[in-house]
């Protein structure tokens, strides 16, 4: 496109135009500058692009705004502070990287500034904390949903809420909620993935995988947060309209612990049993060494030959 196109579209002078061409190149775009001709856009960055994004999504109920940070602490932390303050539902904070990202049970969330998508969504459901137990899970099957449709991969979901490839994670969910007895303040639901990270730090690296290193192509981040929106969109507003899983078989299709030896972990004690079932509500029902049957709604469980 010629300086002199932009400069009319932009209403700005031409010499404004090349010193945006400048600011823009120092950002990373590759641009070709021919003189008399104009510029043209060879590559862009790998960089989240809150308007790129959103361009993508239809007005929804997920995502209903969308801040990008270059860095936070946690984008849980972030929006547990903009909830308190009067956030909307539907807001969504992504960072680029995170100085203090948390997982469950207390561990660190690896989130260098490395292709990593990591956000956070906040929900204002008008339900007893109760109903919305299994609402991790809807977000995790969104995502299994999101990643099959967006890369063809064969993306399965660990109960309740990892998304894996093979036997490695390429996505975990964080929730936090604040609440009454009777009613929900706000929650926020953390998501992690790995999108074009090439390498993981090595107490992990056995465990971890991304959509880069499983497809062999780097993926255009933005396009693909778009999709995860959608499909959280979807799967999440199903969910709080029955407060079910109401795709459960599919969930169950995709659920890899389905049918393996998993070791649950209740007090100091393990049991093991053979996951049999998903319930409507997502729980985990194992068929234990005995014949009965454990009901699970929480916690970690290990799964013979994953993780
Ligand atoms: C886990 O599998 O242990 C959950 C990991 C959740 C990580 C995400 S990254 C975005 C959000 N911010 C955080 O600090 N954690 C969640």
């Amino acid at each position: 496109m010629s300086g002199e196109t932009l400069s009319k579209q932009f209403g700005i002078t031409r010499s404004a135009v090349w010193k945006h061409i400048v600011g823009l190149k120092e950002e990373g775009y590759q641009i070709d500058s021919v003189r008399n001709r104009g510029y043209r856009l060879l590559s862009a960055p790998d960089r989240l692009d809150a308007g790129a994004i959103l361009q993508q999504i239809p007005s929804a109920a997920v995502g209903t705004g969308l801040k990008v940070m270059q860095t936070v602490d946690s984008t849980n932390e972030e929006m547990k502070r903009l909830a308190r303050k009067g956030a909307e539902n539907g807001l969504i904070v992504a960072a680029e990287c995170q100085t203090a990202g948390k997982g469950r049970f207390c561990r660190t969330w690896s989130s260098e500034m490395d292709g990593g998508l990591y956000f956070s969504l906040l929900l204002r459901p008008e339900l007893p904390p109760a109903d919305i137990a299994s609402i991790t899970l809807a977000a995790g099957f969104g995502v299994c949903l999101a990643v099959r449709n967006f890369t063809g991969i064969d993306a399965r979901i660990k109960w309740p809420n990892d998304v894996i490839v093979g036997k490695k994670k390429i996505c975990g969910i964080l929730t936090e909620m604040a609440a009454q007895s009777d009613r929900i303040d706000y929650v926020v639901i953390g998501i992690g993935i790995n999108v074009n990270k090439e390498q993981f730090p090595e107490e992990i690296a056995d465990r971890a995988t991304s959509l880069m290193l499983e497809t062999g192509k780097r993926i255009d981040r933005n396009a693909f947060f778009a999709c995860v929106i959608r499909y959280l969109d979807r799967v999440i507003g199903d969910f709080l309209v029955s407060l079910s899983l109401s795709d459960v078989e599919q969930f169950k299709n995709l659920c890899a612990t389905m049918g393996r030896v998993v070791s649950v972990q209740r007090g100091n004690q393990t049991l093991s049993g053979t996951a049999c079932d998903i319930s409507p509500l997502g729980e985990l029902v194992v068929r234990m060494e005995d014949g009965g049957e454990l009901v699970i709604n929480s916690g970690e469980v290990t799964v013979q030959g994953i993780y």
